[in-house]
Formats: structure tokens, C-alpha cells, sequence
């Protein structure tokens, strides 16, 4: 008999037809648990209501933006050329990492080519084989795949909960220490609570990791953020990692923190050291859209207050829908088929909503994602509620 966990060692393929054989077998235990996951490209005209992607602020297609994007790509050139450390870095990349550290309050910034890339390398810099690292256990994949690479003794606690954090901190066995939140958990779309943290994080003389992809532009005084907002953007224990991606309508990702956090990923963060650098065209809209952001800091009080007028509406039409504490609005389904179907149902009457399930969901309940912008009108609201309403899978309402 084989020890529990041991691979069985079956007739290697005879033929390089068979090499990938497996894919085949993987694939159908994924369509057989209702796991299949499809690409639908869209096209460039705003056909649907989309409250699926992450455009907080409907930044993306400003015509201040994207143009600023175009001019920065004809200047610099469509790609920056090679890696931060070589040809990669601009005057944009140093100018927009200025304006990031002055907007949120934080010491220093550094531009990465991707979110997920400033969590992989903020997360495995500042821990490492002597660190412990303590997570909730909802993080995001990308700080779950900086953990991995970090070599560090890693545990995972129970989700928004500080004295979990205290008590795990307390009796790590390493030295030094991170931990690792969300700000605003990707699929629920609820808040840490930052300053209790921040806190557990003081008392046991660990550092806190804040992963604010989603707070950025949304929450906080003119979309700060929700670490500027619990009052820690320039504490000395406290590490941001922000995107570009989502309220900021650009592409890329941040880390921001104390001046020596900035300077030791220069040093040492492999994500920045060997990726090519962030693309003028989308440093030039980041920047932008923080210049944006600073004439209209209402913006994200109106995200805000559309992602609660969305929430309220779908809990009086009974569907169970988690109270958003920025954009994101999530509302149960029974089942991932229920889930599947019923977003492809809303994008059949015109409506794009994003589609949780497991493993992409840490509790393994499965959810419609809404996500709000700040350009929603009352009839794009009125449509969604109608759309969502008329479509639910019996069971959807709790
Ligand atoms: C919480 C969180 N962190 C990080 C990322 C990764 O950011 P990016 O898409 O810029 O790589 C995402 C985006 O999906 C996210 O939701």
C-alpha cells in the first residue's frame, strides 16, 4: 500500500502525443466539478453594463487618461525597454512614484509592471527563511504565492481577526515577523480592521503588510486609500502594496512604504530586479489619473455610495449581499453551476457580472462580484437590480 500523499508511478508516456495526456484527465475532473473557466473578449464598444471589472472610477476610457497614454507611448516608445534596474526606468516612473507617495502619505513608492509582481516582491523581501509570516487566511493569490516563494514559517489565521494575529505572532518561532492583510478582501469586498491590527502587529514587533488594491482611489480622504485612512500611511512598521490596475483605470502595481523599506526591494525584490519595467504609456495614466483624482476628489465618495445604493437594492430584492466597504458587492449564489448560470444569464440581457467559485473563493461559497463605479447612472442601477432580479436561480434569495 502507498503512504498517504505518495505519487504512484504509472508507465511513463510512450509517445511525445501522449506527453500531455494528463491535461486531458485534469481537464475533465474540472468539467465534471463545474470548474471550467472560458475567455469571452470583448469588444471596444461599451455594448453591456459592466459591473464586472475593476474600473472603480471609470478612468480607464477618460479621454484624459488614455490620451495620456498615447502621447507618453509615441515620446518613450510602446514599452519601457528593459528592467527598472537597466533601461526601464523613465522620468515618468520617477515622477509618477513621487506623486504616489505624496497622494497617499506614505515616505517612498516603487512602480512594479503588475500588482501581483509588488506582492510577490514585497512579500518575499521583507520576510525570508528567519521571518514567520502571519496572513489572514483571505488574502489575495498573489501575497498566497509570495508567502510560498518567502521560505518563511507561514500561518494562515482566522479572516479579520486580531486576536487570532496577536496570538499567532506571539508564539511564532522566528525573530522577526510580517503580517500579511488585504485592505478590502477581493471577493467579499469587507474591510480589515486596519488600526486593530496595526495594533496586534505593535505589540508583538512585527511589521504589517497592507495590500490596498482595492482601496486605492476608493477609500479614504479623496481615495488615499484605506491605509491613509486608518492614519498608518507613513508609520515606520507599515508596508502598502497598491495596483495601478483597478480605480486608477492604468495598468501596473506600487509598494509604498518607510524610505529603507523602497530601498532594500531595489536591492533585492526579484520581481522588480528581473521584470521588465512598467510601460511609459501606463505610468503616464497612472499618473494622470491621480491628477484627476486630486480636481475631483468626489469621485470616490460617489463609488462609494453607488456600491451601497447597489447592495441595499439587491438585500430588498432578499438576495444575501455582503455590506460593501468600498466597491465590491458581493451576492450569494447556492451552488458554482447556480453562480455560472446566472452570470451568464445577466450577460445575455446585458449585464457583465463577475463570477466567484471555488478555488478562486477562500470560504468555498460561490458569488456573483458586482463591482460599482463612480459613473453609474440611476438607470445602469435600475437595469442591474432588474437584470440581476430576473434572472436569479430559485434558492438565490436567502
Ligand atoms: C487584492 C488584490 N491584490 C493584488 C491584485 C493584483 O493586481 P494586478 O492585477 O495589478 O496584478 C489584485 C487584482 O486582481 C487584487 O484583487
Amino acid at each position: 500500500m502507498n503512504a498517504p500523499g505518495s505519487v504512484v508511478r504509472t508507465a511513463p508516456a510512450s509517445s511525445p502525443e501522449q506527453v500531455f495526456d494528463w491535461l486531458d484527465e485534469e481537464a475533465a475532473k474540472r468539467a465534471e466539478a463545474g470548474l471550467v473557466r472560458r475567455l469571452r473578449p470583448r469588444t471596444a464598444d461599451v455594448g453591456e453594463l459592466d459591473l464586472a471589472g475593476n474600473d472603480y472610477l471609470g478612468l480607464a476610457r477618460d479621454k484624459r487618461v488614455a490620451g495620456a497614454t498615447a502621447a507618453a507611448a509615441l515620446r518613450w516608445g510602446a514599452g519601457s525597454t528593459g528592467s527598472r534596474l537597466v533601461t526601464g526606468s523613465t522620468e515618468l516612473h520617477a515622477e509618477l512614484e513621487h506623486e504616489l507617495a505624496r497622494f497617499t502619505g506614505a515616505q517612498a513608492a516603487l512602480v512594479f509592471s503588475s500588482g501581483f509582481t509588488a506582492n510577490l516582491g514585497a512579500v518575499t523581501a521583507l520576510s525570508g527563511a528567519e521571518s514567520a509570516i502571519v496572513t489572514d487566511k483571505y488574502i489575495h493569490a498573489s501575497l498566497i504565492e509570495g508567502c510560498r516563494l518567502s521560505r518563511a514559517e507561514v500561518a494562515a489565521v482566522a479572516h479579520a481577526d486580531p486576536a487570532a494575529v496577536r496570538h499567532a505572532l506571539a508564539t511564532r518561532r522566528r525573530n522577526r515577523a510580517l503580517m500579511v492583510t488585504d485592505s478590502v478582501f477581493s471577493v467579499d469586498g469587507d474591510l480589515a480592521p486596519l488600526p486593530e491590527l496595526a495594533a496586534a502587529c505593535r505589540e508583538q514587533g512585527a511589521a504589517l503588510l497592507v495590500d490596498d488594491a482595492h482601496g486605492i482611489g476608493v477609500l479614504g480622504e479623496g481615495g488615499r486609500g484605506a491605509v491613509h485612512e486608518a492614519g498608518l500611511a507613513d508609520a515606520p512598521d507599515v508596508v502598502t502594496t497598491i495596483t495601478l490596475s483597478k480605480a486608477l483605470g492604468a495598468q501596473g502595481g506600487a509598494v509604498l512604504g518607510p524610505r529603507r523599506v523602497i530601498r532594500h526591494l531595489v536591492d533585492t525584490a526579484r520581481s522588480f530586479i528581473f521584470d521588465t519595467g512598467l510601460a511609459p504609456g501606463s505610468a503616464a495614466a497612472a499618473l494622470t489619473a491621480l491628477g484627476v483624482l486630486r480636481a475631483e476628489p468626489e469621485l470616490a465618495t460617489t463609488v462609494r455610495e453607488a456600491a451601497g445604493n447597489l447592495a441595499e437594492r439587491l438585500g430588498a430584492a432578499g438576495f444575501v449581499v455582503g455590506a460593501p466597504a468600498a466597491a465590491v458587492v458581493s451576492v450569494r449564489a447556492p451552488t458554482p453551476e447556480d453562480a455560472v448560470g446566472w452570470a451568464a444569464r445577466c450577460a445575455e440581457l446585458g449585464v457583465r457580472v463577475g463570477c466567484f467559485r471555488p478555488p478562486s473563493v477562500p470560504d468555498g461559497i460561490s458569488r456573483l462580484r458586482l463591482t460599482a463605479r463612480a459613473d453609474l447612472t440611476e438607470s445602469d442601477l435600475d437595469k442591474a437590480v432588474g437584470v440581476i432580479t430576473e434572472t436569479a436561480p430559485e434558492r438565490a434569495r436567502g
